[in-house]
């Protein structure tokens, strides 16, 4: 090819590209590194997750990527410049690991920040984003997480957008995942860029706690209201849908700062506000009951739901100290959640009627349970443990 044809394809690129199409239409779901490994991993923990994962059946629920967060690399770039994975973590190098995954039917992640430094004080990306994409592209990496610490003045948009057409012109199908923690309102930008955007600072394994820029779960889910300027009924779900998601940060499910209750609650909600489903916990030493939560079937059906809907409160009465959260469903089904945000168990009343804008008469499941509890002429009670939920499935009522 003549060079000045290869020189007019470089500057051309960019101007034609776009985020790749057809990918995360509905919430990707898998595995991150980060929430219980952080600076610690490596290419035997990866492999033995993926392992695992086969054996205990997360990769037939559904959860198919498996991303490896910051500190997988080395702490400089080589003399030409590129990205190179820290020999001692990942001996086998970034493809070999690639290979490996996909030979096992998993799709690889992998983490890169957009500033000149990881947020753990790795190589950024930024100035290396066609060159980094090659990398990436060259070890099959099917899915980035594009952090934003050492930014510096640089504008979001613009940034994000860079990474996404050098990922565009090298040619592989990424799913883009943006990490910009919601500071300059993605939501609002971010559609055709990325495939999700976080929304928030970081989660951490707790129930509404606040640790310097770390939250637990149930502030981060009121945030999907009030960060949105005109405060209007869906909060940031009117955003979200196939192909674009919300991001309101990785599962902490199975971690030890939550109770199994806050656990099931925390997973229930964010199968109900469409959110990605990465687990964050150790996949090779979960108890049965964690695995029968990330598993639940019924609930994966909630949050994949083809619509793309994003789930909303309905309403929160802190008096009664209930919530109760609604999904919208094909077929013209409903997923309802209520949760108990007492410190002590409760007897949690559901009054359907109010429900809006739930209309007309369903049959109610109520899917923790595993059992048909009626239908929506009558309001539920049930005793429900602190920050426990009761979840249910609302199918209408033929008549
Ligand atoms: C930021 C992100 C986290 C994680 C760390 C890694 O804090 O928000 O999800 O990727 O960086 O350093």
């Amino acid at each position: 090819m003549k060079k000045s044809l290869l020189l007019f394809l470089a500057l051309c690129a960019p101007a034609l590209a776009q985020k790749f199409p057809g990918l995360a239409l509905t919430p990707p779901m898998g595995w991150n590194s980060w929430n219980t490994f952080a600076n610690n991993i490596n290419e035997a923990v990866v492999r033995e997750t993926a392992d695992a994962m086969v054996a205990n059946g997360m990769r037939d629920a559904g959860y198919i990527y498996i991303v490896i967060d910051d500190a997988w690399e080395r702490k400089t770039r080589d003399e030409k410049g590129n990205l190179v994975a820290d020999p001692e973590k990942f001996p086998s190098g970034m493809k070999a690991l690639g290979d490996y995954l996909h030979a096992k039917g998993f799709k690889f992640g992998i983490h890169s920040c957009a500033g000149t430094k990881t947020c753990s004080g790795y190589p950024g990306g930024r100035g290396h984003e066609f060159q980094d994409a090659l990398s990436y592209a060259s070890w099959g990496v099917d899915y980035l997480k594009y952090d934003w610490c050492e930014h510096g003045t640089a504008d979001a948009r613009e940034t994000y957008k860079t990474m996404r057409d050098a990922l565009y012109t090298a040619g592989r199908p990424v799913v883009f995942s943006l990490c910009e923690w919601g500071q300059n309102k993605p939501w609002e930008w971010a559609t055709d860029i990325g495939h999700l955007w976080r929304t928030t600072g970081d989660i951490y394994d707790s129930y509404d706690g606040r640790k310097s820029w770390e939250m637990g779960w149930k502030r981060i889910l009121d945030l999907q209201y009030t960060l949105v300027d005109s405060n209007g009924p869906d909060g940031l779900g009117k955003f979200a849908g196939p192909g674009h998601w919300n991001d309101p940060d990785m599962l902490e499910v199975g971690n030890e700062g939550l109770t199994f209750a806050e656990s099931r609650a925390h997973f229930s909600l964010w199968c109900i506000i469409a959110a990605p489903l990465i687990a964050g916990n150790d996949l090779r030493h979960m108890k049965p009951e964690v695995h029968a939560i990330l598993t639940n079937k019924e609930l994966l059906a909630i949050d994949q739901d083809a619509l793309g809907k994003q789930g909303f409160r309905q309403l929160a009465d802190p008096t009664k100290h209930i919530e109760v959260w609604a999904k919208e469903l094909s077929n013209k089904e409903w997923a309802v959640c209520a949760l108990n945000t007492s410190a002590t168990a409760e007897d949690i009343t559901v009054e359907w009627k109010r429900l809006w804008p739930i209309e007309g008469e369903y049959q109610v499941r109520d899917i923790w349970a595993k059992k048909a509890v009626g239908d929506t002429t009558k309001p539920y009670t049930a005793r429900v443990d602190s920050h426990d939920v009761l979840l249910f499935k609302l199918t209408p009522i033929k008549k």
